[in-house]
């Protein structure tokens, strides 16, 4: 996240560049389309905000926005990995890509169950504690727009989230372990399984060919059980790190008793993913490789890579004179909502949105990282 920060500080100029310079669609990398969005932001009619202050609004707006589309995603996940029921509806589950999760824990489905149901309430709780208060929720509805698993057991709606091209940033995996590094003082970590950094994965069967080849379907499996503790690292940091900005007590409350689930959540999955067996499979559709190594043994291993080290080292924090401290890192405030939007746009999770996406996400963003706390 870090590194999307340090790109948003210099990004001004590439910022002025897109404003003037739209017609260079041939230029929409994601950030491009992100710092581009900006000159949208300024236009569209403004959200109301209701009895909350302008700022906690739109704090709450992002944060819903955010957990908009783990739902999105979380679904997909429980459609062909969980167990959809009553109380996560949609899908059937598929039975390979379930065993095949089933080899890291055999509670694996009822965690992704559960992962899920939270983060439905989370969406709904949060957008309707903004009506409550006469403030605009959220509605991403219309981006519902991408097929998604054509698989067995999937229900075949259309999704806002893509899983089926993931670029995995695995470095919160050492960014935990080490004793000297925090990324709030700049820092940066190496990948754990540098393979899942580079290219395109997916992380579910795109159709039951997916699922034919066993050795195939466990590095589909992995890169699920890699990229849930992914994301949910991302949203650990996300909370405590808007929470500074937070003015009213009720919405810090509400900020300080979400921010944890998503703590927990990541403590599971940061468990499960040392749990994943080595293997190395090539896709057969797109022909990239990743590998899943042995985290114990040369050249990984130590303290930095050990898979049972799952509880945060203590590292600097604040100031490197004061004592090392057990905490979450990062949650430097400025630009944390930019830097999430980039991190989920990097990693691939919206692949086939069109501009106006990440423009909306963007200008929610904005507005979000513009908060500042009200004392008076
Ligand atoms: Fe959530
Ligand atoms: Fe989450």
């Amino acid at each position: 996240m870090r590194n999307t920060l340090n790109a948003r500080r210099t990004s001004i100029s590439r910022r002025s560049f897109f404003r003037k310079g739209l017609a260079a669609a041939g230029m929409a990398t994601t950030a491009g389309l992100l710092s581009r969005s900006s000159s949208f932001a300024k236009e569209g009619p403004e959200e109301k905000s209701g009895s909350l202050t302008k700022g906690d609004a739109a704090i709450l707006r992002f944060l819903a926005a955010a957990e908009i589309l783990e739902t999105d995603f979380w679904v997909q996940y429980n459609e062909l990995g969980g167990i959809p029921d009553s109380e996560v509806p949609g899908g059937s589950g598929n039975q390979a890509y379930t065993s095949a999760l089933t080899v890291l824990d055999t509670d694996m489905a009822q965690y992704i169950h559960d992962n899920t149901e939270d983060e439905f309430t989370h969406q709904n709780f949060l957008n309707a504690y903004l009506v409550s208060k006469g403030a605009d929720p959220v509605n991403l509805d219309r981006f519902k727009t991408l097929p998604g698993s054509l698989a067995t057991g999937s229900s075949k709606t259309l999704r806002i989230t893509n899983l089926t091209e993931l670029t995995v940033d695995t470095s919160w995996w050492t960014r935990y372990r080490s004793r000297t590094k925090n990324p709030d003082f700049g820092d940066t970590f190496p990948q754990a399984i540098p393979t899942l950094a580079v290219g395109m994965h997916t992380a579910i069967p795109r159709t039951d060919d997916d699922t034919a080849d066993a050795n195939f379907l466990q590095a589909i499996a992995n890169t699920a059980a890699f990229h849930f503790p992914t994301i949910e690292q991302g949203g650990t940091s996300l909370y405590p790190s808007l929470a500074q900005r937070v003015t009213d007590p009720e919405v810090l409350r509400i900020v300080l008793s979400i921010g944890p689930t998503e703590t927990a959540h990541f403590q599971t999955w940061h468990d499960k993913a040392g749990n994943a067996p080595q293997v190395t499979a090539v896709d057969p559709v797109t022909h990239v490789s990743v590998t899943f190594p042995d985290l114990n043994s040369p050249p990984f291993g130590g303290e930095d890579f050990q898979t049972n080290l799952i509880m945060p080292e203590p590292c600097p924090f604040i100031s490197r004179s004061l004592p090392v401290c057990s905490i979450i890192r990062p949650t430097e405030t400025a630009g944390v909502a930019m830097g999430v939007a980039r991190f989920l746009t990097n990693m691939g999770l919206f692949r086939g949105q069109p501009q106006e996406f990440f423009a909306a996400l963007s200008d929610l963003a904005e507005d979000a990282d513009e908060a500042h706390r009200n004392l008076a």
